[in-house]
Parts: structure tokens; sequence; C-alpha cells
């Protein structure tokens, strides 16, 4: 176990590019797993995105020891009684293009008009820490479901996530831009105010 590190339990890059920008005043070495030398497939059962950040921070940290987070986040449409929500990524299946799934959801809201349209991206973030506890946090963005598939940037069901006080899909922020006020940015902020926190106490 190294005191002075942190796994981010993830094989995202884009991820592990945010999560470094943002912890990276906390003076620690954040490391993916894949840098810190562990493949593990986690069954991620549990019933809510804190639940299941839960399950793979500790499952990774009983194998690595220290500090270790992990992330989960999806979409959640108010009209499809918030799905697809925790099964975001497999949502119509894990191998269906995001164009495809977009276009679906669009679909199945066309009797949806103004706040009948409104939709979520929710994050959770959890710490499994040394001494058995563990930290949550949660940031969400709130947005509307799009008429149209708009924007390249992004991924996942960005192009149809619609601010209507920016008149612009999340598709079309820069990185910077969706950092500032995404889920995850939010979570992850929270997140380091906690690791803060309990880094101050425990020295
Ligand atoms: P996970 O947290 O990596 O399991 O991702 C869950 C799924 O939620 C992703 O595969 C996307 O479908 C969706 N999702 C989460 N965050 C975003 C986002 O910022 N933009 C678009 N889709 C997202």
């Amino acid at each position: 176990m190294d005191a002075h590190r942190i796994i981010f339990a993830t094989s995202n890059e884009g991820k592990m590019k945010e999560v470094r920008m943002i912890l990276a005043d906390l003076g620690m070495e954040i490391l993916s797993m894949k840098e810190a030398g562990i493949q593990a497939d986690i069954v991620e059962d549990g019933k809510s995105f804190e639940e299941n950040a839960c399950i793979k921070a500790t499952v990774i940290q009983k194998m690595a020891g220290g500090i270790v987070l992990a992330d989960d986040s999806g979409l959640e449409v108010d009209f499809l009684g918030g799905a697809p929500g925790i099964y975001s990524a497999r949502y119509m299946g894990e191998d269906t293009s995001y164009d495809i799934k977009n276009q679906a959801i669009i679909d199945k809201l066309k009797d949806a008009e103004g706040e009948e349209r409104s939709a979520r991206f929710v994050c959770a973030i959890a710490a499994a820490l040394p001494d058995g506890s563990v930290l949550t946090t949660r940031g969400t963005i709130e947005g509307q479901i799009g008429y149209e598939i708009v924007g390249d940037g992004g991924f996942g069901y960005d192009p149809i996530f619609y601010l209507p006080e920016r008149k612009k899909s999340t598709a079309q922020l820069t990185a910077e831009e969706k950092n500032e006020i995404s889920h995850r940015g939010k979570a992850l902020r929270a997140m380091k105010g906690k690791l803060t926190e309990y880094l101050g106490d425990s020295q």
C-alpha cells in the first residue's frame, strides 16, 4: 500500500484526464487501474449509481490497498420514468451505437413538449479508504432531451442532451466548458473537498 497515491478505477482515458486535472492539487499521484497493474472484471449489480461506484471502489481497494476512487454515471429521462439510468451503458445493448440509442430516445419522446423533455446526467463517486470506510459524492446537470442529434464533442448521450440556457447540446461544448458544469466535474470537486478533509485528519 502506498499512502501517496490514489487509484481511479476506470479504463477510460478521457475520464483519467479529467480526474487528474481536477484532483491535481491534492498532491497525490493519481493512477489508472492499468498504471497500478490491476485487472478486474467487476459485476455492477447495485441498484443505484452510488451502490455501483461503491462496489467498484471497494473491490479494487481490497486488491490494491490505499485510496481507491470509482465512479458510476448515466442519463435519467423523466418522460421515460428515469430510464436508462444505471443501465445507460447497457441500454439497447452494450454494442449498439449511440446514433441508434440517441435516435431511439428522441423517437420515444415524440409526444413530449418543453418541460416534459427534462433529463439529467448523474455521476456518483465513491472513495474506498484504507480503514474500510467509503465516502460518496453525487453531481448532476439538468437539461432536456433535444429534438435532434447535434454536436460531435463529448461521447455517449451528449448529442441529445440539450442545455436550454446555452442553446447547445453538451456535445457542442469544449471539454473545459463541459468539465466546469458536468455531473462528473461537480461530483469530483465535491470528492476533492471530502478527501482534503480526510487527508488533513489522517496526518
Ligand atoms: P459509466 O459511468 O462509465 O458506467 O458510464 C455510464 C454511461 O452513461 C456511459 O456509457 C454513457 O452512456 C452515459 N454517460 C455518462 N456520462 C455521460 C456524459 O457526460 N455524456 C454522455 N453520456 C454519458
